[in-house]
């Protein structure tokens, strides 16, 4: 992506970046990795589904921008070492990570068992603590970067049910953001999240059972200020270059709601 106007692409261009996003298969990290190479970034796509990421890094690469695919199974701390240790003999620096790899099944709280939340801790959490501490030993050496993490509204205010594993994991995410944050401003890393609302995705459409209460917009119509919709992946995309990108500077620790104004509702 190059401007017209040059002031833009020094606030909002990756040129010359690398960006590591998890979970870029599908979704909303696939939408978020195609933005960060439309904006000049190269990227790497680490994710369990090899063949989407290496389908999205093909397109990439078939239009003269730099993309590689790295299988990871973000619930396995050997495999997250691993492919951090690829991405090494891949690309030069990490200058942005985003952290979007999760899984959302629901399940009835009573029914929860220990295996099933330990599975969900494992990616959703210890996973993304692990991507993180591999990221900020690379962003020191280089002299800083953006770590972006994908939360959820429903870490700071209920909305879905059968819902509690997964918005405890995302509201782990939050203390890790702004800790993070605190203890890596001196290093020039800035640690922000995202918390999404409802997002067209196709898992997200699939994880609301028909029937449900809550299908159509996802966090119910009349919840969802804005327009009574569910976000599609681009705006949460957009929100995501702005906090990679120069134009968020002086942004950090911030736990930033693309939710259509469920939040205030
Ligand atoms: N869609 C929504 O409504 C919504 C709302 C709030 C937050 N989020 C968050 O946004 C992120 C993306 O969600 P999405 O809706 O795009 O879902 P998605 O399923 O399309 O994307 C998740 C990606 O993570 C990958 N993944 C799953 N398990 C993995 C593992 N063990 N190791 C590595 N990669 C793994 C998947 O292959 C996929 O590419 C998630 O963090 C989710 O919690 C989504």
């Amino acid at each position: 992506m190059t401007s017209a106007v040059p002031q833009l692409d020094r606030l909002f261009g990756l040129q010359g970046r690398t960006a590591v996003i998890t979970g870029a298969a599908t979704g909303i990290g696939r939408a978020t990795a195609q933005l960060f190479a439309d904006a000049g970034a190269q990227v790497a796509a680490l994710d369990i589904n090899i063949d989407k990421a290496e389908e999205f890094a093909a397109g990439v690469r078939s239009k003269g921008g730099k993309a590689v695919a790295i299988r990871m199974d973000q619930g396995d701390p050997t495999a997250v070492a691993a492919a951090f240790a690829r991405l090494d003999e891949e690309l030069p620096r990490v200058d942005v990570l985003l952290n979007c790899a999760a899984i959302y099944p629901r399940c009835n709280f009573e029914t929860v068992t220990p295996e099933f939340l330990d599975r969900m801790y494992a990616i959703n959490f210890r996973g993304v603590f692990q991507c993180t501490q591999e990221a900020v030993k690379r962003m020191k050496a280089t002299g800083g970067g953006s770590i972006i993490n994908i939360s959820s509204v429903t870490s700071l205010k209920a909305g879905i049910y059968d819902n509690v594993q997964y918005a405890m994991t995302k509201a782990a995410l939050n203390a890790l953001t702004q800790s993070v944050a605190l203890e890596y401003a001196e290093h020039n890393i800035r640690v922000n999240a995202i918390l999404p609302g409802g997002v067209a995705t196709e898992a997200a459409v699939a994880s609301v059972q028909v029937g449900d209460p809550l299908r159509g917009p996802f966090l119910q119509p009349g919840r969802v200020p804005l327009g009574s919709r569910n976000a599609d992946p681009q705006e949460i995309a957009s929100a995501c270059l702005y906090l990679a990108s120069g134009a968020s500077s002086f942004v950090t620790g911030q736990l930033i709601a693309v939710d259509g104004g469920f939040l205030i509702s």
